[in-house]
């Protein structure tokens, strides 16, 4: 069941006022622009549970990476504004293929970062090259701040998400296809050919955006979740988990 947000207002405004005294015009009047307010402010007050990273307040925060940071700040200290330069609002972090062998999935997601484009500070936003051997997989992962979209750029992939109800969303994308996975769902992408590699770029709407793979998440946390709690979860047996564990390098 989806949880409702919207009858609370309804349910509790009125009984006590409605049950004591008749209705005069006046009091309607009032009784109606106090219900009215109200769903103004739930309103907003679910836009801001919603919204992504905080508004900068100038145009730009190139991120002062160097040096020991003496204090910590909700992302990454401002350079002088005096010192800015256009390199600091390019990157070529994305332009070249990174290695799908040295993880038995197959693939290699790179991020801009506040270190490799340090302009994006602030900005709310994230690029990321994803590329994809033969047949490899980006395992199910959730990205926690941030809604994800795709372009397929070389290749075929099958993506996918789930919903909250548990509902499958996929669809096969072809070059040039693009393809939204909601902030904080579970989500997947394969490449359908056995052979040849495939190339995606996302925009991810946070400057860090964060990632949860769920077979690590379960299986290969530091220090590990109990063996009873996994056996329990997932069903299975003892050598089950010990299994998986090994094979997910954890
Ligand atoms: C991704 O590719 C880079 C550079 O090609 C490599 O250094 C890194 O180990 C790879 N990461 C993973 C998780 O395979």
């Amino acid at each position: 069941m989806l949880p409702s947000y919207s009858i609370p207002t309804c349910t509790f405004r009125l009984y006590p006022l409605e049950l004591i005294q008749p209705q005069t015009p006046k009091r309607l009047l009032l009784l109606h622009t106090i219900i009215i307010m109200a769903s103004f402010i739930l309103y907003f007050f679910l836009i801001f549970m919603v919204k992504a990273d905080p508004d900068p307040l100038q145009d730009y925060c190139i991120a002062q990476t160097q040096g020991s940071q003496p204090f910590f700040v909700n992302g990454v200290p401002c350079l002088n504004p005096a010192d800015a330069s256009p390199s600091h609002f390019t990157t070529t972090a994305l332009s070249k293929p990174a290695n799908t062998a040295t993880n038995p999935l197959g693939f290699n997601v790179t991020l801009t970062t506040t270190r490799n484009l340090p302009g994006m500070n602030t900005l709310g936003l994230t690029m990321a090259r994803i590329d994809i051997a033969g047949n490899g997989l980006v395992p199910p992962h959730t990205h926690p701040r941030a809604s994800e979209v795709t372009i397929l750029i070389k290749g075929s992939l099958l993506v996918g998400f789930v919903d909250t109800t548990n509902r499958l969303f996929t669809q096969q994308l072809r070059e040039g296809d693009a393809f939204v996975f909601p902030k904080g769902l579970i989500h997947f992408l394969y490449n359908l050919d056995s052979k040849a590699p495939a190339l995606a770029i996302s925009g991810l709407t946070s400057q860090n955006p964060g990632a949860q793979l769920a077979s690590a998440a379960t299986f290969t946390t530091k220090p590990s979740i109990p063996d009873d709690i996994l056996k329990k979860a997932f069903q299975i047996n003892g050598q089950d988990v010990s299994r998986i564990r090994r094979n997910l390098g954890g």
